[in-house]
Formats: C-alpha cells, structure tokens, sequence
C-alpha cells in the first residue's frame, strides 16, 4: 500500500522535473531550510517562556501569539519537503534518519496537543506569571523534539 504511494510519488510530473533541472532541489532545500528556520526558531522562544527561562515579564498567552505565523512556515517547510521527499521517496521511506525525523515531528505534534488540553485550559491561572510544572515540561519535550528534528534532517544525506 506505502510502497504504492511511493511509487506514485515517484511517477509525478513534478518529480521528473526536480530530477531532471539541477535548479530545483538546492532551490527547495533553500526553501526548506529558511522556513524551519523559522519554525524552530519561534517554537524555541514560546518553549523558552513556557519553561520560565525567557520573557517571564510577558504574559505567556502574548508570547503564543506568534504561532499563527509558524503554522504558515510550516506549511511552507511542509510542502518543499513532500517536493524534495517525492522524487526518491522510497529510498527517503527507508532512510532511518528521515524515519526518525518524521517520528520526533510526529511526537511534538503530540505535546502541542498535550499542551492545548492540559495546561493551556488553565492558562487564566499562570498568564502573568512562573508556567505550572506541566507546562514547563511540555516546553522542555518540545524543545528537544524540534532540535532533534533538525539535527536528524541534516544527518539524512549521511544515512543508509
Ligand atoms: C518544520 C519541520 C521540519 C524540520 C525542522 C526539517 C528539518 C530539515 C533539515 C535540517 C534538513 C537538512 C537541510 C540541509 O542540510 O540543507 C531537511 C531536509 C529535508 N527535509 Fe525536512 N524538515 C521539516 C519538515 C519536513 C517535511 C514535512 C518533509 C516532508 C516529507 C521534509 C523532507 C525533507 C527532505 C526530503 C529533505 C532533503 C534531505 C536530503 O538532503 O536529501 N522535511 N529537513
């Protein structure tokens, strides 16, 4: 069934293309890199509130507010990857750096949700001051999850 889609993948147009003008992959990558820039960079300064260590002065509901704008970059970082990942996807399916990568994305998607129904209900209560313990460590998780997501993108060139 994977191995299908893969496949198919593999068939569209806009793979042929990536594959066949030199222009396209680094033009992607470039892509990529500015928009998880941005992405991680933002996600690190709210985990950096939620954790206390960083603009404690700043209401933490004031400091979420920017994460509007990481969704866009991450559909940005979303759709130049399914570009790059789709001309060789099935050798990118079997790379463990990449299967990692996508399992510590995968699994931050899961603390944000932790976070929205656990301490973000209660938010009224810590706004203004020191996060709760779970919210602290939904910002620890958080932070080691997107630092390994790019260590592990960059380890995929490198890797069977
Ligand atoms: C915002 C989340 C993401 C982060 C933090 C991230 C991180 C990275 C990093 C650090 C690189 C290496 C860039 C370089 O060295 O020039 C990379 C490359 C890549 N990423 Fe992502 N990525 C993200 C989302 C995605 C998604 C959703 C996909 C799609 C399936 C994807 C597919 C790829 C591919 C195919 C490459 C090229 C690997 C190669 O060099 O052959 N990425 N990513």
């Amino acid at each position: 069934m994977l191995q299908s889609i893969f496949a198919a993948m593999e068939d569209w147009e806009i793979s042929q293309i990536i594959t066949d003008e030199p222009f396209w992959f680094p033009a992607l990558e470039t892509l990529h890199v500015g928009a998880l820039t941005f992405v991680v960079g933002t996600i690190l300064f709210v985990d950096l509130r939620l954790m206390g260590l960083a603009g404690r002065y700043e209401p933490a509901r004031t400091s979420l507010r920017i994460l509007s704008l990481t969704w866009a970059a991450f559909a940005i970082a979303a759709a130049s990857g399914t570009l790059m990942f789709a001309p060789a996807a099935a050798r990118y399916a079997a790379n463990s750096a990449f299967q990692l990568k996508m399992l510590a994305m995968a699994l931050a998607g899961l603390n944000m949700l932790a976070f929205h129904f656990g301490p973000w209900r209660r938010i009224a209560s810590w706004n203004e001051g020191r996060p709760p313990a779970s919210a602290r460590a939904c910002g620890l998780v958080s932070m080691a999850l997107w630092i390994a997501a790019v260590i592990l993108g960059r380890y995929v060139p490198f890797t069977q």
